[in-house]
């Protein structure tokens, strides 16, 4: 069984995706919601679907590796970032490695690195005049935005869409992929 943790800041659609796609499923069950942000909405989740929640201290995040005690408390096998804007430290990378993913709203290499989440990243392709977009699903390493793509889907870019309208877009298709995408990840893995 793959249990996961779903770390995020703040909305959470992805993670409420997530949580749905695999109600029922035979080898992935998702477990815990770990946010940085005590007031996020994400972790209203965890209260609607019986999952654990944890909520980080800036100071031990980085400065103990005491977390990675709760994940092997809750068993966890497979970290996914849905919207998650720290930087995850190295005992946390090095403790799941090849099974930490994170979902970045643009076409990496593209649009990515430090400070580049959420609208920012919407308003910079804007600004660049792109044609298309979309969203990547990576390994995470060390470096913001840097591990290997495992799964990309694209969209158009009309040339009178506003970043809000290429957000809107953007979020439609992580909601359709991301889950299908650690899922074929993970069997891929086991197979
Ligand atoms: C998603 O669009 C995700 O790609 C982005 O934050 C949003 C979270 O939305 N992540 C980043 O920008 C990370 N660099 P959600 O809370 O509604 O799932």
């Amino acid at each position: 069984m793959e249990n996961l943790a779903i770390f995020a800041s703040g909305t959470g659609s992805n993670a409420k995706k997530i949580i749905e796609y695999f109600e029922g499923h035979p080898n992935i069950r998702p477990r815990l919601i770990v946010s940085n942000n005590a007031s996020a909405p994400v972790l209203a989740l965890a209260e609607s679907h019986g999952l654990g929640q944890l909520v980080l201290k800036r100071a031990s995040f980085y400065g103990s590796e005491a977390l990675l005690e709760e994940l092997k408390a809750h068993k966890i096998t497979f970290v996914v970032l849905a919207g998650f804007l720290w930087l995850v430290p190295p005992y946390l990378v090095g403790a799941y490695k090849s099974r930490m993913v994170n979902i970045h709203p643009a076409l990496l290499p593209k649009f990515g690195g430090q400070g580049m989440y959420g609208m920012n990243v919407h308003r910079a392709v804007k600004a660049a005049g792109e044609q298309e977009t979309g969203m990547t699903v990576h390994l995470v390493n060390e470096a913001y935005d840097e591990g290997a793509v495992l799964f990309q889907a694209s969209c158009p870019i009309a040339e009178t869409d506003t970043p809000e309208d290429i957000a809107r877009k953007v979020l439609a298709l992580e909601h359709q992929y991301f889950a299908p995408a650690i899922e074929s990840y993970l069997q891929n893995k086991s197979s």
